[in-house]
This record gives structure tokens, sequence and C-alpha cells, in this order.
């Protein structure tokens, strides 16, 4: 990953507002620009404190939902009302408190049973709904979090879906989890035109040194095998950025 813009807040809370406030205006850069916003949500636990944020009237009121498509950079293989779906996540933090045509909001869909067809259908998604400048598809946006053990999206250390060079989502077995997942691959994620990682607390701390100054010749973290075409930003607490060396707060 070539050198992103660090951004380092007090806490949880104040990273979600600036984050909510980014998301806010490179929306309406977007839809200034070209008439949309396409972004791509991530899933877990931080970036619910961002969409609580987002759907509150200081934010939601900025943004022009009609001109919003939503999508998901990864889910797992549940029923969308699991208590482990990314799509229940954003649906009850943010997406049924804002006026999103139903029709722009596109979750992957994982309860057919089959996780291979299930991300293909999702790339069929891709390709009819996000605009494709130059013949490939691109979101304006995309969120991304990242786990203790580098893995991003549902990209996940000594898993096939890195090799992943062709297909713009993928379904992958997460060995250490036993459960499958369908993620958003590598070349989908570096074609964005912005990426937004989030990251949130003190466990996180190692792998954000690991990921932003590690040793380049150790094998790379999966968050570090983005080769970003745009432009990417970390938000993160001081508590996840505190052995970084030249911790700079904002
Ligand atoms: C998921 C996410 C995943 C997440 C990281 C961090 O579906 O879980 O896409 O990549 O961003 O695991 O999760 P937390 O924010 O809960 O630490």
């Amino acid at each position: 990953m070539r050198n992103p813009a660090v951004f380092i807040y007090a806490d949880l809370d104040e990273l979600s507002a600036q984050a909510a406030a980014r998301w806010v205006a490179l929306a309406g850069q977007a839809i200034a620009a070209r008439g949309w916003f396409h972004v791509a949500l991530s899933g877990g636990s931080t970036p619910r404190h961002l969409y609580e944020r987002l759907a509150r009237a200081e934010f939601a009121a900025r943004v022009d939902w009609r001109r919003v498509h939503i999508y998901f950079g990864d889910e797992r293989c549940v029923a969308p009302d699991h208590p482990d779906s990314n799509f229940r996540m954003a649906r009850e933090a943010l997406l049924q408190h804002v006026p999103i045509p139903a029709a722009q909001v596109h979750r992957i869909e994982t309860e057919q049973g089959d996780p291979r067809a299930a991300a293909y259908a999702y790339e069929q998604t891709l390709l009819r709904h996000m605009p494709a400048p130059h013949g490939r598809v691109q979101c304006d946006l995309m969120l991304l979090g990242l786990g203790p053990d580098g893995h991003t999206a549902s990209l996940f250390p000594d898993t096939p879906i890195l090799n992943e060079r062709e297909r713009l989502v993928a379904a992958v077995y997460v060995e250490k989890l036993q459960a499958w997942r369908i993620s958003m691959t590598f070349p989908m994620i570096d074609h964005s035109r912005h990426i937004l990682v989030m990251v949130a607390g003190r466990d996180k701390a190692d792998v954000v040194r690991q990921a932003l100054r590690g040793d380049t010749r150790a094998p790379r973290l999966p968050v570090q095998m983005i080769e970003a075409e745009g432009d990417v930003e970390w938000y993160m607490d001081r508590a996840a950025a505190q052995q970084l060396d030249d911790g700079q707060s904002t």
C-alpha cells in the first residue's frame, strides 16, 4: 500500500464523527461530479459508530440519499437478519434511518446457500449498477476495517482469495473461522476512487504498526497487499495508533 494519509483522533467517538464528515464530503463531491455516490460499506463493529453518526440529522440531512448506491465490501454467509450479518448491522445503524431508495441498497445475498454462486451474483450486481470508467467497475468510496491478523474485508491471511486477480467478488472458506465469507477482491478494492480504512482500539495497535511501519521484507499482511489507484486514508483513534512512532494527533 502506497503511503496513506493517516489521521489520529482522540477516541472512537471523534474518529466516527470525522469519518462521517469525510463520508458526507466525498458523497457531495461524487454527486456533483458524476451524479451518483457509489459506496462500499465495511462490516464488523468499528464502522457501526460511523453509520450511527451518518444517520443523525447533522450528517444525514447533508446527503442526497436519492443519489447514493450502497454496496458491501464483504459479508458473512448468514441470513440478512442474523446477528452476524454486515447488512443487518448497516440497516439497523444507518439504512433504515435515511431516505435511500431500497433498490439502491445492494446487499450480498448469502442465504442462497452456495457461496460461490452468491459471489458470482454479487459481481453481476456490481457490473449492473456501478460505473465502469475505462471498462473497469469503480466505486467512489471503499470503507475498510482491519483485523488483528491484518485482514481487511474478508481477505484473510493464507487464503486463496488473496491471489484472485480477475474476479471482483469471490467466496472464501476461512479455516480459523470455520466459515464461508464473500468478499470484494483486490482488483475491485484497488480500483476504488477513495479508500478509507477505519481502525480503533488498543488491540489493533500491533497490526497498525506492522501495516504502516512494518518490515516490508516480511510477508505482507492482506491490508498491505492493497495497491490502491486512488487516495487512501487511515482514520484511527489514539489507542490503535499508540505504537506509531510519529503519532501526530489530529
Ligand atoms: C467483517 C469486516 C472485517 C472487519 C475487521 C475489523 O465482515 O468483519 O469486513 O474486515 O472490518 O474484522 O472488525 P472490527 O471493526 O469489528 O474490529
